[in-house]
């Protein structure tokens, strides 16, 4: 592990990151898998093999800022679709659809978002996927926080959501991260997605960084191997509800009534 290693990824973390996100999509074949220098990796990949300067690009209005930097640095054309307390407004994101608009990809945090907390219900992942099957974009699935749920019910990721729509798995390129459950400074991520996609990811990382530390993936493949991560995430799972329900009255008690907010269930953000 003092060697460069393969673009892809260690076949070692690659195959435990793949146990993770099967358990993540409830059993289901996460399909392939290529190891990022964290997510924000995966992501600038993705703008630099599928996009054109000018190219419309859809996100939610808030969105989180290194994705907007990104994109701007691509020279996307950005669609801002609203918000609200349950994520995207996929009527609004149809709506423009409708109107004409042709985006070549969607980029969005459906469980917990940065940096407004909301959670995208199942109703709103099935038509979302829906409509990117029928008007033919990619849709980016930004997972880091997915995991830190404390309260409510669970929401599946749009990668399990794929299954049951026909196609939709074509269109999906699914992105997580160790960095919000284990350490942002081991510098891993992964992506998952058609193979079509991740093949040319790769080429484009090999001119990048030519492989992430394999060091820190051999560091991260030993953790995840030795079950470390399923004794960690009860711990940090209760640290955030903690912290959240201080954040939540110190607010209230600050503000009172001149603060309208919606008590996320999971990760960091209200
Ligand atoms: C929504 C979102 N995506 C990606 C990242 C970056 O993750 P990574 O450390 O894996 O590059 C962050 C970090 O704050 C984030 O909030």
């Amino acid at each position: 592990c003092l060697q460069y290693g393969a673009t892809e990824g260690a076949a070692q973390l690659a195959q435990v990151l793949k146990q993770v996100t099967r358990t993540r999509i409830g059993g289901a074949d996460p399909g392939d898998l290529i190891v990022t220098t964290g997510s924000q990796q995966g992501f600038e990949l993705l703008l630099r093999i599928l996009l054109e300067p000018g190219d419309g690009v859809v996100i939610e209005r808030p969105c989180y800022p290194a994705a907007i930097q990104a994109l701007r640095l691509a020279h996307a054309e950005l669609l801002e679709i609203p918000g609200d307390a349950q994520g995207m407004d996929t009527d609004a994101l149809e709506a423009l659809l409708l109107e004409g608009a042709r985006p070549k990809l969607l980029y969005l945090v459906p469980s917990f978002a940065n940096p407004t907390g909301a959670t995208l219900p199942l109703v709103r992942r099935r038509h979302l996927l829906a409509l990117a099957v029928r008007y033919q974009f990619i849709v980016i699935e930004d997972d880091p926080y997915g995991q830190l749920r404390f309260s409510g019910q669970a929401e599946p990721p749009l990668l399990q959501v794929a299954q049951e729509i026909e196609g939709a798995r074509d269109w999906l390129v699914y992105l997580s991260s160790l960095s919000k459950i284990v350490a942002p400074g081991l510098r891993i991520g992964w992506m998952c997605g058609p193979s079509e996609i991740l093949r040319r990811a790769v080429i484009a990382k090999q001119t990048g960084d030519l492989c992430t530390a394999p060091w820190m993936q051999m560091v991260a493949a030993q953790y995840l191997q030795a079950g470390h991560l399923e004794a960690h995430l009860p711990h940090i799972i209760a640290t955030y509800r903690e912290r959240c329900a201080i954040m939540l009255s110190s607010l209230r008690e600050a503000f009172g009534d001149r603060l309208s907010l919606i008590a996320p269930e999971g990760g960091m953000f209200i």
